[in-house]
Protein backbone atom coordinates (compact mmCIF):
# COMPACT_ATOMS: atom_id res chain seq x y z
CA UNK A 1 0.00 0.00 0.00
CA UNK A 2 1.13 3.46 -0.61
CA UNK A 3 2.20 6.18 1.63
CA UNK A 4 -1.12 7.92 2.87
CA UNK A 5 -1.01 11.51 1.38
CA UNK A 6 -1.98 14.48 3.39
CA UNK A 7 -4.79 16.72 3.43
CA UNK A 8 -4.40 20.54 2.58
CA UNK A 9 -5.60 20.69 6.17
CA UNK A 10 -2.93 19.21 6.95
CA UNK A 11 -0.39 20.76 5.35
CA UNK A 12 -1.87 24.17 6.52
CA UNK A 13 -1.66 23.02 10.21
CA UNK A 14 2.31 21.61 9.50
CA UNK A 15 3.41 24.86 8.64
CA UNK A 16 1.07 26.96 11.00
CA UNK A 17 0.54 24.76 14.04
CA UNK A 18 -1.77 27.54 16.00
CA UNK A 19 -3.93 26.82 13.47
CA UNK A 20 -6.27 23.88 14.36
CA UNK A 21 -6.05 25.90 18.25
CA UNK A 22 -7.22 28.96 16.61
CA UNK A 23 -10.27 27.14 14.68
CA UNK A 24 -11.41 25.95 17.73
CA UNK A 25 -11.73 29.06 19.53
CA UNK A 26 -13.20 30.89 16.42
CA UNK A 27 -16.13 28.90 16.90
CA UNK A 28 -16.40 28.64 20.76
CA UNK A 29 -16.12 32.71 20.45
CA UNK A 30 -19.08 32.78 17.75
CA UNK A 31 -20.80 30.04 20.02
CA UNK A 32 -20.30 32.03 23.42
CA UNK A 33 -21.77 35.59 21.60
CA UNK A 34 -24.65 33.70 20.75
CA UNK A 35 -23.51 33.53 16.75
CA UNK A 36 -26.40 30.87 14.76
CA UNK A 37 -23.41 28.37 14.03
CA UNK A 38 -25.44 25.28 14.01
CA UNK A 39 -27.44 26.39 10.43
CA UNK A 40 -26.07 23.22 8.15
CA UNK A 41 -27.11 21.11 11.19
CA UNK A 42 -31.08 22.06 11.15
CA UNK A 43 -30.91 21.26 7.39
CA UNK A 44 -29.91 17.98 7.60
CA UNK A 45 -32.49 17.69 11.00
CA UNK A 46 -35.07 18.38 8.49
CA UNK A 47 -33.98 15.63 6.25
CA UNK A 48 -34.42 13.18 9.07
CA UNK A 49 -36.83 10.95 10.32
CA UNK A 50 -36.19 11.07 14.29
CA UNK A 51 -33.13 8.98 15.75
CA UNK A 52 -31.37 8.71 12.13
CA UNK A 53 -27.73 7.93 11.78
CA UNK A 54 -25.66 10.70 10.60
CA UNK A 55 -21.89 10.99 9.69
CA UNK A 56 -20.09 14.19 10.41
CA UNK A 57 -17.46 14.06 8.08
CA UNK A 58 -14.33 15.96 8.58
CA UNK A 59 -16.60 17.59 11.39
CA UNK A 60 -13.96 19.38 13.21
CA UNK A 61 -14.80 21.06 16.72
CA UNK A 62 -17.80 19.20 16.24
CA UNK A 63 -20.93 22.04 16.05
CA UNK A 64 -22.76 20.25 13.20
CA UNK A 65 -22.55 16.79 14.84
CA UNK A 66 -23.34 17.83 18.30
CA UNK A 67 -26.23 19.73 17.17
CA UNK A 68 -27.36 16.61 15.53
CA UNK A 69 -26.54 14.25 18.96
CA UNK A 70 -28.92 17.14 21.06
CA UNK A 71 -31.94 16.44 18.98
CA UNK A 72 -31.35 12.90 19.15
CA UNK A 73 -29.55 11.66 15.98
CA UNK A 74 -26.67 8.98 16.69
CA UNK A 75 -24.08 10.73 15.15
CA UNK A 76 -20.54 9.43 14.05
CA UNK A 77 -18.00 12.79 13.40
CA UNK A 78 -14.37 11.85 12.13
CA UNK A 79 -11.98 14.15 10.93
CA UNK A 80 -8.15 14.02 10.41
CA UNK A 81 -7.60 16.69 12.83
CA UNK A 82 -6.67 15.30 16.12
CA UNK A 83 -6.72 18.34 17.46
CA UNK A 84 -10.10 19.40 16.75
CA UNK A 85 -11.59 16.19 17.73
CA UNK A 86 -10.52 16.63 21.34
CA UNK A 87 -12.46 19.77 21.30
CA UNK A 88 -15.42 18.06 19.97
CA UNK A 89 -14.86 15.37 22.75
CA UNK A 90 -14.75 18.21 25.26
CA UNK A 91 -17.49 20.51 23.49
CA UNK A 92 -19.60 18.34 22.28
CA UNK A 93 -19.75 14.77 24.26
CA UNK A 94 -22.27 12.06 22.90
CA UNK A 95 -21.19 11.33 19.66
CA UNK A 96 -18.42 8.79 18.54
CA UNK A 97 -15.84 10.85 17.65
CA UNK A 98 -13.25 9.59 15.55
CA UNK A 99 -9.52 10.98 13.85
CA UNK A 100 -9.90 9.67 10.69
CA UNK A 101 -9.19 10.66 7.08
CA UNK A 102 -11.69 10.11 4.69
CA UNK A 103 -9.78 9.27 1.94
CA UNK A 104 -9.61 6.00 3.26
CA UNK A 105 -12.89 5.81 5.36
CA UNK A 106 -13.43 1.97 6.98
CA UNK A 107 -16.23 2.50 9.43
CA UNK A 108 -17.30 -1.35 9.66
CA UNK A 109 -13.34 -1.91 10.19
CA UNK A 110 -13.66 0.33 13.62
CA UNK A 111 -17.16 -1.51 14.58
CA UNK A 112 -19.21 1.47 12.98
CA UNK A 113 -21.90 0.35 10.50
CA UNK A 114 -21.62 2.16 7.37
CA UNK A 115 -25.77 2.63 7.08
CA UNK A 116 -26.19 6.40 7.21
CA UNK A 117 -29.50 8.23 6.61
CA UNK A 118 -27.21 11.26 6.39
CA UNK A 119 -23.39 12.36 5.61
CA UNK A 120 -22.90 16.02 6.17
CA UNK A 121 -20.05 17.55 5.03
CA UNK A 122 -20.10 21.06 5.56
CA UNK A 123 -17.59 23.65 5.91
CA UNK A 124 -15.47 23.25 2.97
CA UNK A 125 -14.12 20.18 4.09
CA UNK A 126 -13.72 19.17 -0.02
CA UNK A 127 -11.57 21.98 -0.46
CA UNK A 128 -9.08 21.04 2.18
CA UNK A 129 -8.69 16.96 0.52
CA UNK A 130 -5.65 16.04 -1.88
CA UNK A 131 -7.26 16.69 -4.69
CA UNK A 132 -6.03 13.26 -5.67
CA UNK A 133 -7.53 11.94 -2.69
CA UNK A 134 -10.81 13.17 -3.93
CA UNK A 135 -12.61 10.52 -5.92
CA UNK A 136 -11.78 8.22 -2.56
CA UNK A 137 -13.27 10.24 -0.46
CA UNK A 138 -16.55 10.77 -2.35
CA UNK A 139 -16.56 6.71 -2.87
CA UNK A 140 -16.13 6.35 0.40
CA UNK A 141 -19.27 8.21 1.22
CA UNK A 142 -21.38 6.23 -0.90
CA UNK A 143 -20.21 3.20 0.14
CA UNK A 144 -21.16 4.54 4.22
CA UNK A 145 -24.39 5.78 2.93
CA UNK A 146 -27.54 3.25 3.60
CA UNK A 147 -29.56 2.29 0.80
CA UNK A 148 -31.67 5.57 0.97
CA UNK A 149 -29.51 7.46 2.79
CA UNK A 150 -28.70 10.97 1.74
CA UNK A 151 -25.14 12.86 1.27
CA UNK A 152 -25.14 16.92 1.82
CA UNK A 153 -22.03 18.53 0.92
CA UNK A 154 -21.62 22.64 0.95
CA UNK A 155 -18.17 24.32 0.07
CA UNK A 156 -17.29 27.68 -1.77
CA UNK A 157 -16.43 28.48 -5.36
CA UNK A 158 -12.88 30.16 -6.19
CA UNK A 159 -11.34 27.74 -3.49
CA UNK A 160 -9.82 25.04 -5.94
CA UNK A 161 -12.45 22.52 -6.67
CA UNK A 162 -14.77 23.17 -9.75
CA UNK A 163 -18.37 22.87 -8.79
CA UNK A 164 -18.83 21.21 -12.64
CA UNK A 165 -15.57 19.01 -11.52
CA UNK A 166 -17.19 17.97 -8.38
CA UNK A 167 -20.66 17.39 -9.51
CA UNK A 168 -18.52 14.42 -12.22
CA UNK A 169 -16.27 13.54 -9.55
CA UNK A 170 -19.67 12.39 -7.41
CA UNK A 171 -21.21 10.65 -10.64
CA UNK A 172 -18.32 8.63 -11.30
CA UNK A 173 -18.16 7.74 -7.48
CA UNK A 174 -21.61 6.48 -7.91
CA UNK A 175 -23.96 9.47 -6.49
CA UNK A 176 -27.11 10.76 -7.77
CA UNK A 177 -27.49 14.64 -7.43
CA UNK A 178 -31.18 15.28 -5.96
CA UNK A 179 -30.80 18.96 -5.60
CA UNK A 180 -28.08 21.88 -5.77
CA UNK A 181 -28.47 24.96 -3.34
CA UNK A 182 -26.39 27.98 -2.84
CA UNK A 183 -27.04 27.85 0.86
CA UNK A 184 -27.90 25.81 3.52
CA UNK A 185 -31.45 27.76 3.71
CA UNK A 186 -32.67 26.52 0.73
CA UNK A 187 -31.88 29.41 -1.90
CA UNK A 188 -31.53 27.71 -5.34
CA UNK A 189 -28.27 27.08 -7.06
CA UNK A 190 -27.59 29.06 -10.31
CA UNK A 191 -24.97 29.97 -12.89
CA UNK A 192 -22.61 32.08 -10.94
CA UNK A 193 -23.20 30.91 -7.33
CA UNK A 194 -20.47 31.57 -5.21
CA UNK A 195 -21.52 28.34 -3.03
CA UNK A 196 -23.02 25.25 -3.52
CA UNK A 197 -25.07 22.86 -1.17
CA UNK A 198 -25.75 19.60 -3.10
CA UNK A 199 -28.02 16.57 -1.86
CA UNK A 200 -26.75 13.15 -3.08
CA UNK A 201 -28.59 9.77 -2.91
CA UNK A 202 -26.87 6.24 -4.05
CA UNK A 203 -27.09 5.85 -7.66
CA UNK A 204 -30.41 3.97 -8.07
CA UNK A 205 -31.54 4.45 -4.85
CA UNK A 206 -33.42 7.77 -5.18
CA UNK A 207 -36.29 7.81 -3.72
C1 LIG B 1 -12.88 24.35 7.63
S1 LIG B 1 -12.86 22.89 8.58
C2 LIG B 1 -14.61 22.49 8.74
C3 LIG B 1 -14.89 21.70 9.98
C4 LIG B 1 -16.36 21.40 10.23
N1 LIG B 1 -16.95 20.60 9.18
C5 LIG B 1 -17.15 22.67 10.41
O1 LIG B 1 -17.88 23.02 9.48
O2 LIG B 1 -17.00 23.31 11.44
C6 LIG B 1 -12.29 21.67 7.42
C7 LIG B 1 -12.11 20.32 8.08
O3 LIG B 1 -11.84 19.32 7.12
C8 LIG B 1 -11.04 18.36 7.75
N2 LIG B 1 -10.40 17.51 6.74
C9 LIG B 1 -9.72 17.92 5.64
N3 LIG B 1 -9.26 16.86 4.96
C10 LIG B 1 -9.66 15.75 5.65
C11 LIG B 1 -9.49 14.36 5.44
N4 LIG B 1 -8.82 13.88 4.38
N5 LIG B 1 -10.04 13.52 6.32
C12 LIG B 1 -10.71 13.99 7.40
N6 LIG B 1 -10.90 15.29 7.65
C13 LIG B 1 -10.38 16.17 6.78
C14 LIG B 1 -10.06 19.21 8.53
O4 LIG B 1 -9.34 18.48 9.49
C15 LIG B 1 -10.97 20.28 9.10
O5 LIG B 1 -11.52 19.93 10.33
Amino acid sequence: MGARIPSQWEELTAADPAHSTWYVERFRALAAEGTDIVGEARLIDAMLGRGGRVLDAGCGPGRVGGYLHRAGHAVVGVDVDPVLIAAAEQDHPGPTWLVGDLAELDLPGRGVAADFDAIVCAGNVVTFLAPSTRAAVLAGFARHLAPTGRLVVGFGADRGYEFSEFFSDAEKAGLTVDLRLSTWDLRPFADGSDFLVAVFSRAGHRE
